[in-house]
């Protein structure tokens, strides 16, 4: 049988969850489709990258494009440069992107200049907030997209509103909550609580990368306020992404930082110890997108330090509220959780551990009209 060759691109730390997913779940039945997995680079040492392959039982890249850090304009540009080289090498059938990062648009954008058609797995998430990069990355991404798999009904009323062809939108669900369901069991044996001599609902985890925390000293400094206030009523627990400590020492907090006694702060951690981190929590302190996901889905208060988020779901079904990043704010959610008074929340529909599959279904039927199994 020919089979045809689906490039699956991922380049950053939320993206390895998510082809995951997709590269298992084409590997699974006879579909007439070979994964040809892609990795920019944007992403590039173990602690963000490496590991997560292993964890995941990713197979090594087939192509890996090593563009490494660099500004918006660089990194864009020279994903952009050596992901076209690929193309015409390898000849895919079709570019699978997923998310929000640079590699994302970047690779979109490339693929559909040389006519190679694009699907966008978790398409049509909107902050609108275009001082976020993410949200340029998504507008653009699916301005330009064949085909759009999405998460959440909100996600599908947005693609719908900008025009697309309703026959082009396929709500699937979400492809990163397959990892965390499959993964679950094996991160539940992670040692990481008994290495940080840390118990059950006895800690905040918390998350912080976004620009708009982190790169601007006003705000920086309001948010180690707020964090010097709930470190007095429980432990902090903080992998700390690359570009939050060197913001800190950049505007020279790290004094009031290390004064912070009562917060762990830690290497970034491994897929396996996050999940396991994260389910313990008696909440979670977070600017990102995939953790307000998947703190819902295991049922854990989520407070997202942000003015927006592109994933309502979670907070219309889900366990997560947005507070933005006004310290008072911050503070007055934590007294709420620590005084019991926090919704449940339900997992939304569809996030049940089977997205890959759904996706993949409708490609074999787009692309090649091999049933599964066959
Ligand atoms: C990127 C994504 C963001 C995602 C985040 C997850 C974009 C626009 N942003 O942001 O959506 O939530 O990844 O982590 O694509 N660094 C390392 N090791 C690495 C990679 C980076 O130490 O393997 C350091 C570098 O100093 C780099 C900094 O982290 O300058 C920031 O990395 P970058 O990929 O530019 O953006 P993120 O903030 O990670």
């Amino acid at each position: 049988m020919i089979t045809k060759k689906i490039a699956i691109v991922c380049g950053a730390r939320p993206n390895f969850m998510k082809v995951a997913s997709l590269v298992t779940s084409m590997k699974a039945c006879v579909t007439g489709m070979t994964p040809l997995l892609v990795h920019t680079g944007q992403h590039y040492d173990q602690r963000m990258s490496g590991r997560f392959f292993e964890e995941l039982g990713l197979p090594q890249p087939d192509v890996h494009l090593e563009v490494g850090s660099g500004t918006h304009a660089v990194q864009t540009a020279n994903i952009m440069v050596r992901f076209e080289e690929m193309l015409l090498k390898q000849k895919p059938a079709l570019v699978l992107v997923v998310g929000d990062v640079n590699s994302t648009m970047a690779c979109a954008i490339t693929a559909k200049k040389l006519s190679v058609p694009v699907a966008h797995v978790e398409a049509g998430l909107r902050s609108y907030d275009d001082e976020m990069p993410e949200e340029i990355n998504r507008k653009v991404t699916d301005a330009i997209s064949d085909y759009f798999f999405v998460t959440e009904q909100e996600a599908q009323d947005n693609l719908l509103r900008e025009g697309v062809p309703s026959h082009k939108i396929y709500f699937v669900g979400n492809v990163m909550i397959d990892t965390l369901l499959r993964n679950f069991p094996q991160a539940q044996t992670s040692d990481i609580l008994e290495r940080l001599h840390i118990q059950k609902g006895q800690y905040c985890l918390m998350t912080l990368h976004r620009p708009s925390n982190v790169d601007h000293a006003m705000v920086l400094k309001g948010l180690l306020k707020a964090f010097a206030h709930i470190q007095n009523r429980i432990k902090i627990v903080f992998p700390v992404h690359p570009r939050t400590i060197k913001m800190i020492d950049q505007f020279g907090l790290a004094p009031q930082w290390e004064q912070l006694k009562n917060i762990h702060q830690l290497e970034p951690v491994s897929y396996h110890e996050m999940i396991r981190l994260t389910a313990a929590a008696k909440f979670v302190l977070t600017d990102s997108g995939g953790v307000q996901e998947e703190t819902t889905v295991l049922g854990i208060p989520c407070i997202t330090m942000r003015g927006n988020t592109e994933r309502p779901v979670t907070v219309t079904v889900g366990t997560n509220e947005i507070v933005g990043s006004d310290p008072t704010r911050i503070i007055h959610a934590v007294d709420q959780i620590l005084a019991g008074q926090w919704k449940k929340g339900r997992i939304p529909d569809l996030w049940d551990g089977k997205s890959g599959e759904r996706i993949v279904d409708v490609l074999k039927h787009l692309f090649v009209s091999v049933p599964c199994g066959v």
